[in-house]
């Protein structure tokens, strides 16, 4: 027999960034670039960049913190917590680990998930399945990543783009018809290679060779993903809606990946929703990579522009290739 699910959904937001600001003006004196190239071809005006004492558990545990207090959660009462990154503070333990003990959430399980800029939805999906399921009760989600500590800062073509920074939803069960109505998960590996680390890891170790040639850096055709992107965020928006039985024009608050503002445009236009309907935050932090989807979330909540009973849609592309989309109806 078929066991009866239980509607779950997000609950409350927070986030976190560090307070070093790094301006279109700064990048100008490291590299071969200018304000006027780096705003027309991505949208990005400034982006915040850790200290040095920094890591992603810290941005994560602040972010969660203000989410609990957001959901009015107890972190004693989380039973499980997902930290969605690809710059973890150390390859184990996992973030999730140390942000459980940030936190003090002492009866939750941990785990980290690695989607790239897709993390962050790939794990809402995972944790209100789970609340769903009835197996675990309230999920605290995070989103977090700290690309400047492999971003390569002579490389014009990629250290413009990324930003540092941490956002967290707090998953619970909801009232009957609201939370997540869908989701649309996927990935192409076969082009994983057009967004990579390549060392550090059981395939290229750390040496001195892989230091020397630059290997523990963000390698990236952003042409490729760039095609990718465009393509992806509207087909896999209209997969989602047609699971719930919506169409792009039932989208109240439409919430995509702060990559490039070019790829939000085409995906507006692909989906043909209005400007007022699409929240935008890419000017301020830059691509934050898994943290990028839920701090815009939380913007767009404590900015108003979410009101109970709007129709949600989060966005997303990032390595892998991976892609997710997620439709809810927001509301407790
Ligand atoms: O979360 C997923 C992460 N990745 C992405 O979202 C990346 C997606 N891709 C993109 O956003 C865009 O492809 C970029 C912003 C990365 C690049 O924009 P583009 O319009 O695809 O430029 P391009 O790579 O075709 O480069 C055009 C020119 C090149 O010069 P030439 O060969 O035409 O002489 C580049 O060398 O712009 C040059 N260039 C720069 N010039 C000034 C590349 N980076 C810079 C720079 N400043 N920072």
């Amino acid at each position: 027999m078929m066991r009866q699910l239980r509607p779950a959904g997000i609950w409350g937001t927070g986030m976190s960034v560090p307070e070093k600001i790094l301006t279109n003006a700064d990048l100008e004196k490291m590299v071969d670039t200018s304000d006027e190239w780096i705003t027309t071809r991505t949208g990005i005006k400034e982006r915040r960049i850790v200290a040095i004492d920094q890591a992603t558990s810290d941005l994560a545990a602040e972010a969660g913190r203000k989410a609990l207090l957001a959901a009015r959660v107890d972190p004693l009462e989380l039973d499980l917590v997902i930290v969605a990154t690809v710059t973890p503070d150390v390859s184990f333990p996992a973030t999730s680990c140390i942000v459980q003990m940030q936190l003090g959430a002492d009866n939750a399980a941990t785990f980290d998930l690695s989607a790239g800029c897709s993390g962050f939805v790939y794990a809402l999906d995972v944790a209100v399945r789970a609340v769903e399921s009835g197996a675990y009760d309230r999920v605290l989600v995070i989103g977090a990543d700290v690309l400047s500590r492999i971003t390569d800062w002579t490389d014009r073509s990629t250290c413009v783009l990324f930003g540092d920074g941490a956002g967290a939803a707090v998953v619970g069960p909801v009232g009957e018809g609201r939370g997540l109505l869908a989701t649309d998960l996927g990935a192409v590996g076969a082009q994983g290679h057009y967004l990579t680390m390549p060392a550090g890891g059981s395939r290229r170790p750390p040496s001195l060779e892989t230091i020397e040639g630059g290997e523990h850096y963000i390698h990236m055709q952003g042409n490729e993903v760039f095609k990718f992107a465009v393509r992806i965020m509207g087909e896999t928006t209209k997969r989602s809606l047609a699971k719930c039985g919506l169409k792009p024009e039932d989208i109240d608050v439409f919430i995509p990946h702060q990559a490039n503002i070019r790829i939000i445009e085409a995906a507006r236009r692909r989906l043909d929703i209005s400007e007022d309907k699409v929240f935008i935050n890419v000017q301020l932090y830059g691509n934050t990579s898994a943290a990028s989807i839920p701090i815009a979330l939380d913007e767009a909540m404590r900015g108003g522009m979410i009101e109970p009973g709007d129709i949600v849609a989060l966005v997303g592309f990032g390595a892998g290739l991976t892609w997710a989309s997620a439709i809810l109806k927001w509301g407790r």
